[in-house]
C-alpha cells in the first residue's frame, strides 16, 4: 500500500502528501527536505512551477472534480 496521497483542491492545486521525489524534465530532484506535503500547480498561472503560490485564488480558475460514485474508472 501506497504512503503517498494526491489530493484535489477545490479550485486549487494538487496536494502531495507522503514520500516521494520530484523531477523537472531532465531528471534533477527538486529539494524536498524537511516537506511532508507539497501543493503543485494546477491553473498554470503560479510564478513557482511546478509549486502553487496561491495564484489560483486571482486567476479564475475552477475545478472541483468529484470522484464518480456509480462508474469506474
Ligand atoms: S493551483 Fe495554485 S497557483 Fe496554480
Amino acid at each position: 500500500m501506497s504512503d503517498v496521497t494526491i489530493k484535489t483542491r477545490e479550485n486549487g492545486p494538487l496536494l502531495v502528501s507522503g514520500p516521494i521525489t520530484l523531477c523537472d524534465h531532465l531528471g534533477n530532484k527538486y529539494d524536498l527536505t524537511g516537506k511532508e506535503n507539497v501543493a503543485l500547480c494546477r491553473c498554470g498561472a503560479t510564478q513557482k512551477r511546478p509549486f502553487c503560490d496561491g495564484s489560483h485564488k486571482t486567476c479564475g480558475f475552477q475545478a472541483a472534480e468529484i470522484v464518480p460514485t456509480s462508474a469506474p474508472l
